[in-house]
């Protein structure tokens, strides 16, 4: 399982991240940001629950939490993005953020390059300020969001070619629908 996982977002990024060094940095450094969440999950003994240090709960109402690798620079620009937008952001940098696609549930199928968390719901990857202001506003049943792989057009990637995308809303069981399309 963890195989599979592991060659298919690095065939997705191998795809679409040539412009970010994400699948470099994502390949070199998985084995040892793995062990080192291990060693804090046995210090823990449980003691800490995984969403209390991933989720939103430390979160201020609206702030969106957004877990990307130091390397990334689309992640930082889709960060400015939300920022433009009236969002209140707060930058996590961490070297693998596939331990953190996998506690939120994000479907292997939709991950993107960040995972961002906002008032208890996943944001997957470049979705538009907008989409997840309409989220906020509608507070659908779902567990979130996403824009899977790095569209050229959305916010964040910012390529002059156009490329339609889909923001795709997901929820616990994996379910997805199509939430809006640009
Ligand atoms: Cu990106
Ligand atoms: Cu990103």
């Amino acid at each position: 399982m963890k195989k599979n996982r592991d060659s298919s977002s690095r065939k997705q990024s191998a795809r679409t991240n040539d412009r970010t060094g994400l699948p470099a940095d994502r390949r070199f450094r998985r084995r040892s940001v793995i062990l080192a969440l291990g060693g804090v999950a046995a210090a823990a003994a449980g003691a800490i629950a995984w969403p209390a240090f991933f989720g939103s709960s430390q979160a201020k109402a609206g702030e969106v939490v957004v877990y990307k690798s130091p390397s990334c620079g689309c992640c930082g620009n889709w960060s400015m993005h939300l920022r433009e937008n009236g969002f209140d952001v707060s930058v996590k940098d961490i070297d693998n953020i596939s331990p953190i696609k996998e506690q939120a549930g994000v479907p292997y199928d939709l991950e993107s390059c960040h995972t961002a968390f906002v008032d208890g719901y996943v944001v997957e990857g470049h979705v538009p300020a907008e989409t997840i202001g309409k989220m906020l506003a509608e507070r659908p049943k779902i567990k979130g969001l996403a824009v899977p792989g790095m569209p050229a057009s959305a916010p964040g990637m910012d390529s002059p070619d156009p490329e339609p995308y889909t923001v795709f809303s997901f929820d616990a069981d994996g379910k997805r629908e199509v939430y809006a399309a640009f």
